[in-house]
């Protein structure tokens, strides 16, 4: 078979699966590895290719374009993105931010655990850049945020505030999200069974958002994410892997303004992070 035919060929598999996988409701392909990559739009199966030279270099270690781990569960967008000649990771259809707001819509409708959702004002889903290569995992919203609708705008946040920028860190350019969405009465700690229940919330959340680093603060998210009952003491200071990104543990911002001398220690474990996401702090 010569060369041309074996093309025509290979070109008519490709299109055939690509319009399979259409027929499931998948809107996206990761990139590959080789010379070419492709996006296809599901009704059309149409293949373009992407040269690796028209792609803009990206010095981050994070992948440019990040499709979304369940793209079953996404629902098409109504219009496709329109195919151009300079598309490419920049212009790549990010299905984050609306895969998100499919999983705060559900959020802001569950009535799983009943104290929590009879006293909330409000479900607290989190806030940041869909596309972080960090996220940040609190415990629960407090009544500020019960009130304001957003993860750490309290007391509590105001001293992530100040950790984030001693770290080099910008608010907007990480995302902040809890493991419960509802306000424990009276500052209570989330019980087991809320957890349980609302856990896989803020699980999909990061399978969506597939960031690099993870930043438990405090003990509730360490023990929920690690699965273990280990100190906080004992968590932190180093990287566990999960789920293939980094996660490092820290004393909850709450507990610092309680215990100054537990300062020094997030600051450690902020550095250990930082450099490793190759901020560097000494200028
Ligand atoms: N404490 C948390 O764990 N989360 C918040 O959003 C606020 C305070």
């Amino acid at each position: 078979m010569d060369t041309q035919q074996e093309e025509i060929d290979l070109q008519k598999l490709l299109r055939q699966q690509l319009h399979s996988l259409g027929q499931f409701g998948v809107r996206e392909i990761p990139v590959g590895n080789g010379d070419f990559e492709f996006q296809f739009e599901a009704e059309e199966a149409s293949i373009e290719p992407i040269e690796r030279s028209k792609v803009p270099p990206n010095n981050s270690p994070q992948p440019a374009a990040k499709t979304v781990a369940k793209a079953t569960a996404i629902p098409a967008p109504a219009a496709t993105t329109p195919l151009s000649d300079n598309w490419g990771p920049a212009t790549v259809h990010d299905e984050r931010p609306s895969a998100l707001e499919i999983i705060n819509a559900e959020v802001r409708g569950c009535t799983k655990c009943e104290e929590l959702c009879a006293k909330r004002i409000q479900t607290v889903f989190g806030v940041g850049d869909p596309s972080a290569r960090l996220v940040f995992v609190g415990e629960g919203p407090g009544a500020d945020e019960d009130r304001m609708g957003e993860p750490f705008v309290g007391k509590a946040g105001k001293l992530l505030n100040k950790i984030l920028a001693a770290s080099k860190l910008k608010r907007e350019e990480v995302y902040i999200l809890n493991t419960v969405k509802c306000r424990p009465p009276r500052n209570r700690n989330p019980t087991e069974s809320e957890i349980r229940d609302c856990w896989d919330y803020a699980d999909r959340q990061l399978e969506v958002i597939q960031p690099e680093f993870i930043c438990c603060l405090g003990s509730v998210a360490a023990k929920t994410m690690l699965q273990t009952t280990q100190s906080l003491g004992r968590l932190r200071g180093k990287f566990h892997p999960w789920k293939g990104a980094r996660l490092i543990v820290t004393y909850h911002p709450a507990y610092l303004l309680r215990n100054e001398g537990a300062k020094r220690h997030v600051w450690e474990d902020m550095q250990l992070l930082v450099k490793e996401m190759g901020i560097d702090l000494s200028n």
